[in-house]
C-alpha cells in the first residue's frame, strides 16, 4: 500500500477514537449525565481543521486520479467527492451549535442535544466507512507506480495537529482521554 494510503487510514483510525468520545458524551446525555461540551467542541474543531481541511482534499486528489484510471465505483466515487463538499458545512454547524449552548445563546434539551451528537457522528462514520469498505480496495489494486507520482505531485503535506507530532494546545484534553482509550 503506498504511504499516503496508509496516512489516509491511520486518519481514519483516528477520527474513529474522536467519535468514540462522542458517542461516550451521548451516553452520559441518555443516562442523565452531562456532556462535556467544550471536549466537543475541541473535537470539532480538530474536524474541521484537519478532515475536512487536510484529510478531505488529499483524497479528492486521488479519487480524481482514480476516476481517470477506472470507471469502476464510479457512482460511490462521485458520492464522496460530493460529501467532501458537504461535511465542512456540517462541521461548522455542529460546532456552531455546541458554541451556542456553551454561551447559552442555543437552549436545547438534552434530547436535542443528543439526537445533534447522535446525527453528527453517524454521518461521519457513514463516510469513512464507504471509503474504508469500497473504496480504498478498488484504489489500492488499480493505481500503480506513476499514478502515484502523479498523486503526490498535487498533494500537500500537513501535520496533524492532534496526532502528529506537534500537539496544538488546545487539543490536549481530547489527546490526554485519547491516549487513556488506548490504554
Ligand atoms: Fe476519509
Amino acid at each position: 500500500m503506498h504511504k499516503i494510503m496508509t496516512d489516509l487510514h491511520q486518519d481514519h483510525v483516528n477520527l474513529a477514537k474522536l467519535l468514540k468520545l462522542l458517542e461516550q458524551q451521548a451516553g452520559l446525555l441518555a443516562t442523565g449525565g452531562d456532556a462535556d461540551l467544550l471536549l466537543m467542541t475541541d473535537i470539532a474543531d480538530y474536524i474541521r481543521r484537519y478532515s475536512d481541511q487536510i484529510h478531505h482534499p488529499k483524497e479528492d486528489s486521488i479519487y480524481r486520479v482514480f476516476s481517470a484510471r477506472s470507471d469502476a465505483a464510479e457512482s460511490v466515487v462521485g458520492a464522496l467527492l460530493a460529501e467532501h463538499q458537504d461535511l465542512p458545512a456540517t462541521t461548522r454547524e455542529f460546532q456552531g451549535l455546541l458554541d451556542n449552548v456553551i454561551n447559552d445563546s442555543a437552549i436545547l434539551s438534552r434530547q436535542e442535544l443528543q439526537d445533534k451528537i447522535t446525527a453528527f457522528i453517524d454521518a461521519q462514520k457513514a463516510h469513512l466507512n464507504t471509503e474504508e469498505a469500497e473504496l480504498f480496495p478498488l484504489i489500492n489494486s488499480t493505481l500503480d507506480a506513476a499514478d502515484w507520482i502523479a498523486v503526490e505531485q498535487s498533494v500537500e503535506e500537513h501535520s496533524d495537529p492532534l496526532f502528529g507530532h506537534q500537539l496544538m494546545e488546545r487539543y490536549r484534553n481530547v489527546h490526554r482521554l485519547v491516549m487513556q482509550q488506548r490504554a
